[in-house]
């Protein structure tokens, strides 16, 4: 079995879990596991550290990766991952242009199930880390291109179904919108703020999209406690307006 693995124990009603990358050694608090005995076991089989401890042996899927794989920002919230995933359809037959790359969280969610990403960073320094994510994630179908996407879509002689854009300046590259996407494609735009979100919308009605929406998700957990069922009262603030608009 290859890594990276997640290796999973439950102490005391409690599950404690450790994202094995690389070596053939992992250090934790309840022992050495040696990684060496990974080979020829199965996901859902364990492995025992040096003290005895019994980790199940888990595939990483997207979440974790947002949970392990390194930053160099702000990645993409799950819960807006799925807004932009079900508005848009995303399908196994899909291209999709995205930009930007940062930690490539979403990238990585859209390539789990799309045909192809193609996604673009304008920082070099972040290139090196988004591909070594992609190359955690497992997934070949995402091309990581550097440079900047309001000057590069300008150039593009390929089209794509979907669109998605997590950057301040979305605005400057959606006028070129038109000229990469598929008939009846989806653009999505993430926006932290109302300024940019106003920008995008401007610049959708500008274009000329047939339909848009600009949503916010609010998510809540609920705590089960002891004392009762509620709504937690720590949570997840405001993450971003997404903005989806479908062409012609
Ligand atoms: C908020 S992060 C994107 C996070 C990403 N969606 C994720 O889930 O990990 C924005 C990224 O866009 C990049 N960026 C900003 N302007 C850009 C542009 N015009 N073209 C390409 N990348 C750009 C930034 O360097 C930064 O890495």
């Amino acid at each position: 079995m290859e890594l990276p693995v997640i290796l999973t124990i439950s102490i005391g009603g409690k599950i404690k879990e450790y994202f094995a990358i690389s070596g053939d050694k992992l250090h934790t608090d309840l022992g050495v596991i040696n990684l060496d005995e990974l080979n020829g076991k199965s996901f859902g089989d364990t492995i025992r550290s040096h003290l005895g401890a019994e980790f199940i042996i888990r595939k990483p899927k997207a979440p974790d990766l947002f949970k392990y794989a390194k930053r160099t920002g702000a990645p993409m919230m799950p819960k807006d991952i799925g807004v932009i995933i079900s508005n848009t359809g995303l399908c196994s037959t899909d291209h999709v242009l995205d930009a930007g790359t940062g930690s490539g969280i979403l990238s990585i969610y859209l390539g789990s199930i799309a045909e192809k990403v193609v996604t673009y960073e304008i920082r070099e320094e972040f290139v090196e880390i988004a591909l070594q994510n992609f190359a955690l994630a497992g997934l070949a179908n995402i091309e990581l291109r550097h440079g900047d996407i309001t000057v590069e879509i300008q150039g593009l002689d390929e089209k794509f179904d979907v669109i998605t854009l997590d950057t301040m300046d979305a605005s400057k590259a959606i006028p070129y919108v038109p000229r990469v996407i598929n008939p009846g494609g989806f653009l999505a735009v993430y926006s932290p703020f109302f300024e940019q979100a106003k920008e995008v919308r401007e610049a959708i009605e500008k274009t000329g999209f047939a339909e848009v929406t600009t949503i916010e998700l609010i998510e809540r957990e609920i705590a089960f406690t002891g004392r009762g069922t509620r709504p937690s009262t720590s949570r997840v603030g405001h993450t971003g307006f997404i903005t989806i608009a479908r062409y012609y």
